[in-house]
Formats: structure tokens, C-alpha cells, sequence
């Protein structure tokens, strides 16, 4: 595994996501056994960041995360878990109810890293900041960061928080190069921010590029994996892909050991 850091943080470049884990939208317990076999899985790989929301499968994809910890066996202070709070729970008593159930959910004393899920048109941001700036001091929370923000609402976040900002978790692959274009990518390689990029193998439909296909080849590697060791051939870029297939969950780490060239990455660029 590669990590990247932060002047107080290292973290894995390669994570592992749960949408899905536990169910979509609702929980939906008749695929817990294959969420349990794909978190166990993870974990026996050895990834440790393992990013989830009070959302998913509404708080079910968190109940099984902390149910595969816990039978891990893997001390707790091994992991390092975020969680998020649902853009509908942003005034300041919602943020404090939605993260003790949170931790509830996932039996544990705190979460590492705790993020706005999403930003809303009324959001007063101050507010929200100053649940979670208690949610720190209390020691609930270690780290706090945003998610799917514009560099306004990334740079508003940054005033109202008594700790940094440590990320914002958007969208970022071959296929969607929006937070660069935007210049967030850039803001956050300058000022010590983690750009986490979520659905970075295009949530499974990566288009088939020759590209693609020809460097895969070259190195004997899936054409996710090179997607994958594309994304985090950038600095500050660190990601978390899903799988609930054990094969896909240890080739995804595995991407983290491939190396690809300046020249590779220039022709992987050109593609779209
Ligand atoms: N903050 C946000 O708003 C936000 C939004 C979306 C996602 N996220 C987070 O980011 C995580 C990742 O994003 P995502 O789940 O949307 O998309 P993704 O990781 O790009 O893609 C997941 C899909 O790719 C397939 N897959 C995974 N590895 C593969 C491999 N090696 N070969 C072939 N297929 C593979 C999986 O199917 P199999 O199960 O068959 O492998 C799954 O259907 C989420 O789980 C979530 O934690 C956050």
C-alpha cells in the first residue's frame, strides 16, 4: 500500500467505500452476508480507511462496518473510519443527535473523520461548525471534512472549523475531471487537504478505452487497476473504491504497488 500525508496525518491511498454495504437507499439485511464476507474480506486484505454515512442503507451499512470490526478482532485504534452527516441533519442539535447515532450504530467511541455529506442551499455553516467543532473537543470526533463543496463552500467550512479541514470527499476519475477543471484539486494539493475521490472506477462502468486496455496489458493489470493507480498517482489525491466481489476488493488494493509512468499518465489524460 502507498499512504500520502498531511503535516499531522498519513492516510492510505487506496480505501475501501460501503454504498451498498448493508443496502441502497434502505437497509436490506437479506445481503448481509455478502456485505459481512466483503467488509471481512477488506479488512483480511488490509485495508484500514474505511469510509461510510449515516445514509447508507440508512445506517445499516454502518451497523455491519462496526459488527466486521468488531469480529475482526483487528484493534479499533488499526482503522481509521469516517462517517457523515446527512445534509437534511446540518443545524447545530441534528449534527450532535445524528453523530452519537452514528457511533451507536457502529459501537464505537469515535469516528476518525466526520464530514457534511452534502451541501444545501440553506446550510448556515457556522452552526453546523460549531456542532462539530464540540463533536471534536469531546473527543467524539478526530478530524473533520466536507464533501461534494465548491471552493466557497470549501473556504467558508475552513473559517468556521476550530480544526482543518482534512478533506473534500467528490468525484474523481478518468471519466469525471470536474474538480480539477474547477481548480479544487489545486486548492487542495496547496493547502494540506486530501481530495478523497469517490466513484473512481466510474461505479463499475469504466469504459473500455484502447488506452486503457494497451497499459492494462503492459503491466498485467485489470484496466480498474490502472484507473485506480491513475487516481492516486497525484498527490493529495486518496480514494475509495467498493466492491462487494473478494477477487475486486484485494485487485483494488493491489492497484495501490502499481507504478505508472509520467508518459502513461499523459496518455491516460488524454483519454475521456
Ligand atoms: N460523498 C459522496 O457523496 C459519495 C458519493 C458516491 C460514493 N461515495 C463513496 O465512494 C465509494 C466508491 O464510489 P462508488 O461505490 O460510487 O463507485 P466505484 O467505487 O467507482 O464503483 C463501485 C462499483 O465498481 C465495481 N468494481 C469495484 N472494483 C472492481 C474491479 N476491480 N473490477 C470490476 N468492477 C469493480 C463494483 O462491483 P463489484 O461489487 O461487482 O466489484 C461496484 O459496482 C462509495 O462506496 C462511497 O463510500 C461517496
Amino acid at each position: 500500500m502507498k499512504y500520502d500525508s498531511l503535516p499531522h496525518l498519513t492516510l492510505p491511498k487506496i480505501g475501501f467505500g460501503t454504498w451498498k454495504i448493508g443496502g441502497g437507499s434502505h437497509a436490506d439485511p437479506k445481503t448481509d452476508p455478502v456485505s459481512l464476507t466483503a467488509l471481512h474480506t477488506a479488512i483480511e486484505t488490509g485495508y484500514t480507511h474505511f469510509d461510510t454515512a449515516e445514509m447508507y442503507a440508512n445506517g445499516h451499512s454502518e451497523e455491519l462496518l462496526g459488527r466486521a470490526v468488531r469480529e475482526s478482532q483487528v484493534k479499533r485504534e488499526a482503522f481509521f473510519i469516517t462517517s457523515k452527516v446527512t445534509p437534511s441533519h446540518l443545524r447545530f442539535d441534528d449534527v450532535l443527535k445524528a453523530c452519537e447515532a452514528s457511533l451507536r450504530r457502529l459501537q464505537m467511541d469515535y469516528i476518525d473523520l466526520y464530514l457534511i455529506h452534502w451541501p444545501t442551499a440553506g446550510m448556515k455553516l457556522e452552526d453546523t461548525f460549531r456542532a462539530l467543532n464540540e463533536l471534536v473537543r469531546d473527543g467524539k470526533v478526530k478530524h473533520l471534512g466536507v464533501s461534494n463543496f465548491d471552493l466557497k463552500q470549501l473556504k467558508e467550512s475552513q473559517e468556521c472549523s476550530e480544526t482543518p479541514i482534512i478533506t473534500n470527499q467528490v468525484p474523481y476519475s478518468l471519466a469525471d475531471r470536474s474538480y480539477v477543471n474547477n481548480g479544487m484539486l489545486e486548492y487542495c494539493q496547496k493547502n494540506d487537504i486530501f481530495l478523497t475521490a469517490y466513484s473512481p472506477i466510474e461505479e463499475g462502468n469504466l469504459k473500455k478505452r484502447a488506452a486503457l486496455e494497451s497499459i492494462a496489458k503492459a503491466r498485467n493489470a485489470t484496466i480498474y487497476q490502472i484507473a485506480l493507480a491513475w487516481v492516486i498517482s497525484q498527490p493529495r489525491v486518496i480514494t475509495i473504491p467498493m466492491s462487494a466481489n473478494p477477487q475486486h476488493i484485494r485487485e483494488n488494493f493491489e492497484a495501490a504497488d502499481i507504478e505508472l509512468t509520467d508518459n502513461d499518465c499523459q496518455i491516460l489524460e488524454r483519454i475521456s
